[in-house]
């Protein structure tokens, strides 16, 4: 069968002419019954890609020793809010940790899950309420307001739709995507919102010739958002991606946004429409920018091998019953799993102070001491 999002996608491109590749990739993605988030399982051996949370359920084990630890020591409300619940397996793995160990932090906790996806909230509500009836409770982003608690995300800022612009002839240029000679292909034209220049500028960034840059102005959009919806509380952002000047390297001057098919890494943008992840690098300075500007004030930055580790994950190696367990709660710390080297977690927060010992902002010689031994 011809792939129906494909024909969807060409027949509004030739109805505007052109569209940018923000609005490609929330089709792709999003676009109601037929967009890759909408009408599959994406995560795990039958979708594209794993995430940590199909790793090891150690990793949701961890961020809830982690929340826990963070709600009393800077005397928030026992809330939880996470958006982009994929799955549904990381907050059941949230809440079974805490179960277990916390009855009643468990009691007095308020679960709440932002999706965009209305397949996969059906999939989410399908696990969560055969585990833990009744403790979540599914609510849209207008809904969030004056948040107190813990706020958090893991894998939700790659998958936000991003513009695409390049330096030609010492100008910016926008990529669209436009038919040409019957196939969808990439146009240079001018910048669809200055929106995109006005991103650049604040990083301090000098676009080279024929460099391109993956710009995600929804991430902007959105932390300026949280910042309002948060009254007393902590942002954790979790997700692959570095600091502008790390992430805008000359190496990757193609950009960072590419296709997941079937477990495949792949450049195709405009074949397997809706069959396909797309997703980009995240750029944390960005967030911490426009966030502090708007009054989340930055509390630590690390890469997730170390958040994990600083959070007590290595009790969680020791825990585990076989040797394959151990191995996979292993890949998410160490650089070959794949979930160590290019994956950062990101601590703001509002209205709290940041104690002298937090926890995150102690330095990696202790973490790494314990882990070398740990480990051998
Ligand atoms: C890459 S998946 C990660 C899923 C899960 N957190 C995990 O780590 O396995 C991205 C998730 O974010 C959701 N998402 C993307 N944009 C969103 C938005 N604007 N609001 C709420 N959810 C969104 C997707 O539907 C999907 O559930």
């Amino acid at each position: 069968m011809e792939n129906s999002l494909k024909n969807y996608v060409e027949n509004l491109v030739r109805e505007k002419g052109q569209i940018t590749f923000a609005e490609f990739m929330d089709i792709a993605l999003y676009k109601e019954g037929m967009g890759y988030y909408q009408k599959q399982n994406p995560f795990g051996q039958q979708g594209s890609f794993y995430t940590s949370v199909n790793a090891s359920e150690s990793f949701g084990r961890t961020l809830a020793r982690s929340f826990v630890y963070m709600v009393d020591l800077l005397g928030l409300e026992s809330q939880f809010c996470e958006m982009g619940a994929g799955s549904g397996m990381l907050a059941n793995d949230v809440l079974n940790y805490i179960k277990e160990n916390n009855k009643d932090f468990y009691t007095n906790l308020n679960y709440l899950i932002i999706e965009k996806s209305e397949y996969l909230i059906n999939m989410q509500k399908e696990l969560i309420e055969k585990e833990h009836p009744g403790k979540a409770k599914w609510i849209t982003f207008e809904e969030l307001n004056n948040f107190n608690g813990v706020f958090y995300s893991n894998e939700l800022v790659d998958a936000f739709p991003v513009h695409r612009v390049i330096r030609m002839n010492d100008e910016l240029k926008e990529l669209y995507v436009k038919e040409i000679e019957g196939a969808l292909r990439f146009n240079p034209d001018e910048l669809s919102t200055p929106e995109l220049k006005a991103f650049l500028d604040k990083i301090s960034l000098n676009v080279t010739e024929t460099q391109i840059v993956d710009i995600n102005l929804d991430l902007k959009r959105w932390i300026e958002a949280m910042a309002d919806k948060i009254n007393k509380g902590v942002m954790v952002t979790i997700d692959y991606g570095f600091e502008a000047p790390m992430l805008y390297q000359s190496y990757r001057r193609d950009g960072t946004v590419t296709c997941y098919y079937q477990h495949r890494q792949n450049n195709d943008f405009f074949e397997n429409i809706g069959e396909q992840d797309l997703t980009a690098f995240v750029d944390f300075t960005s967030l911490s920018l426009y966030g502090s500007e708007k009054g989340l004030q930055p509390m630590a930055f690390m890469p997730q091998w170390l958040y994990l580790v600083q959070s007590g994950i290595l009790d969680e190696i020791d825990a585990a019953p076989t040797d394959l367990a151990k191995a996979s709660i292993k890949s998410l710390i160490m650089p070959e799993g794949g979930f160590g080297t290019n994956f950062h977690a990101f601590i703001q927060g509002k209205g709290v102070d940041v104690p002298s010992d937090f926890l995150y902002t102690k330095s990696a010689k202790e973490a790494l001491e314990s882990m070398a031994q740990k480990l051998s």
